[in-house]
């Protein structure tokens, strides 16, 4: 899909179809609206008052062959009360635009910015969400929909002075959009054609593209370091485990700045281990790489984006699986920190494997720390699938990332980290135990264990259990993976 800024006035635009959105008030004939429908001879207005469109959120009203435009077709959206409006109403209606096009055959679509609203940010938002609804999930379908594509998606309401802010919205929403498919074609594949090493030698591939400095530690390297968290996961699986190291280094990087370390949660697949987990809905388990797969595809926009500041990734990544050498509950381990952790249920993996990532990233040097993980079912008890769970273990560093998350559309939501917590996970026969011992707050239980691996380190803790995957298609979202907190955390970093 090509996207592009036209600067020409959108009634000689020539396209299948054109698309404006409209608002819920009490006269929605307001600028570019009032002269769409002067132009077609006051349609919306006659359509406004039948009642057909009411500006409502997210509605679709299609007319074909409207008048005193160049377009086949006309697709007017609801975006709401005006009010309520806001960044994440726009990336929706751009999305639901184009499956809503797509899925009826049109394949040049141009897209009508409302008066006041041409701007960067404006584009750079269009561009993502055009990319992230473009996306499916077809790969491994032997009959795709081959002739159902947006060919051009065109940018439209942007004058010659308003242009080049316009295209630089573009070309940067370009890239965090292409690197948020990647990432989720990545979560995409099933565990039997994504294993631990295939994600390294994915992630290598990646990296030697974008021009980043990649190091794969195998199971020797890991025992060597005596990762033995991620090894305690790893020896229930023939498949060996990984650590992926990607390095973004600017051009004029400052002794003494700060360096950001990206630690993402990879188990292929999580069986849950010897406390193995239910048959029903474990296929779904193979999701449970997509923290890894997010920071993957952070680096993959970074190396593009070039921002000033140094950033590591590490990506602890294995299998959860109840093989004959399996760890079992009460087995204890001693993490390559030298902590020692009791392992009282083997479904509790991903804080395992971060604890080394942590420790390991500290270690390369990372001054702030974010890690991303699918941790907790808890989390979709507590957040549904709306909100990305936030623990944080320093006030400044979390309010950057909050505020990165409003910029980038993402909703996110930040849970408590009182001390009360931390003694939920002291360990009766080891320094710590794996679950908590306490009643419910299974997520913040959860990020009290990687915290602990953090020290002192400023560090955030984002659980996505419950948005990484989109379970039912959305007009604006295939089925599947979502590629969560991504745009939050290139957002994040450009911003330091
Ligand atoms: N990968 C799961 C968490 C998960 C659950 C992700 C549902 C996506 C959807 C994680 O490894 C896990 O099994 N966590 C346990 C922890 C418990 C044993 C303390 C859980 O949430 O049940
Ligand atoms: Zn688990
Ligand atoms: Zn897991």
């Amino acid at each position: 899909m090509q996207i592009t800024l036209d600067t020409q006035p959108f009634a000689a635009l020539e396209a299948d179809a054109l698309v404006t959105y409209i608002f819920d008030e009490s006269d929605p004939m307001q600028g570019r609206v009032a002269e769409l429908d002067r132009l077609t001879g006051g349609l919306l207005s006659r359509l406004v008052k039948s009642g057909e469109i009411a500006g409502k959120s997210l509605e679709t009203t299609l007319v074909h062959a409207p008048q005193g435009t160049k377009a086949a077709r006309l697709l007017v959206v609801g975006a709401g009360k005006r009010e309520q409006y806001n960044a994440i109403t726009l990336r929706k209606v751009a999305g639901v635009a184009l499956r809503y096009l797509k899925s009826r055959g049109a394949h040049k679509v141009v897209f009508l910015v409302r008066e006041g609203a041409a701007n960067e940010n404006v584009a750079q938002a269009i561009t993502e969400a055009a990319l992230i609804a473009d996306f499916e999930t077809d790969k491994y379908k032997t009959d795709k929909k081959n002739d159902r594509f947006i060919e051009t998606f065109t940018i439209a309401g942007y004058s010659d002075t308003e242009k080049a802010a316009g295209e630089k919205g573009i070309v940067t929403g370009r890239i965090v959009g292409d690197a948020q498919n990647f990432a989720r074609d990545l979560v995409n594949e099933p565990s039997n054609k994504l294993t631990p090493k295939i994600l390294a030698q994915k992630a290598e591939a990646m990296a030697k593209e974008a021009g980043l400095a990649v190091d794969i530690l195998d199971e020797k390297r890991i025992t060597d370091l005596k990762m033995g968290a991620l090894l305690s996961v790893a020896q229930g699986s023939v498949e060996p485990p990984r650590m992926i190291v990607l390095t973004y280094a600017p051009a004029n990087n400052k002794p003494g700045a700060p360096v950001i370390g990206l630690v993402g949660k990879a188990v292929t697949f999580d069986t849950g281990g010897i406390s193995i987990k239910p048959a029903d809905g474990m296929e779904k388990m193979k999701y449970d790489m997509a923290g890894g797969a997010t920071m993957i595809g952070v680096m993959k926009a970074l190396a593009a984006l070039k921002p000033n500041v140094k950033v590591i990734c590490v990506v602890p990544a294995t299998e959860n699986m109840p093989g004959g050498k399996a760890q079992k509950p009460g087995d204890i381990q001693t993490a390559m920190s030298g902590k020692t952790i009791e392992v009282l249920n083997t479904d509790a993996e991903g804080r395992l494997i971060l604890a080394d990532g942590v420790h390991y990233a500290k270690q390369l040097g990372a001054t702030h720390l974010v890690d991303a993980a699918t941790l907790t079912g808890a989390i979709v008890v507590a957040l549904a699938n709306v909100n990305v769970g936030v623990f944080g273990s320093d006030r400044s560093w979390t309010d950057k990332l909050l505020a990165s998350a409003k910029a980038a559309g993402e909703k996110m939501w930040e849970l408590p980290m009182d001390d009360e917590y931390r003694e939920f996970i002291k360990g009766s026969f080891a320094d710590i135990q794996n679950i908590g011992s306490g009643k419910g707050g299974g997520s913040i239980t959860g990020a009290w264990f990687i915290r602990e691996f953090a020290g002192d380190t400023p560090w955030i803790h984002l659980d996505i259990a419950g948005t990484a995957w989109n379970d039912d298609a959305k007009p604006w979202l295939a089925k599947g993976p979502t590629g969560v907190s991504l745009r939050t955390l290139v957002n994040l970093v450009a911003s330091l």
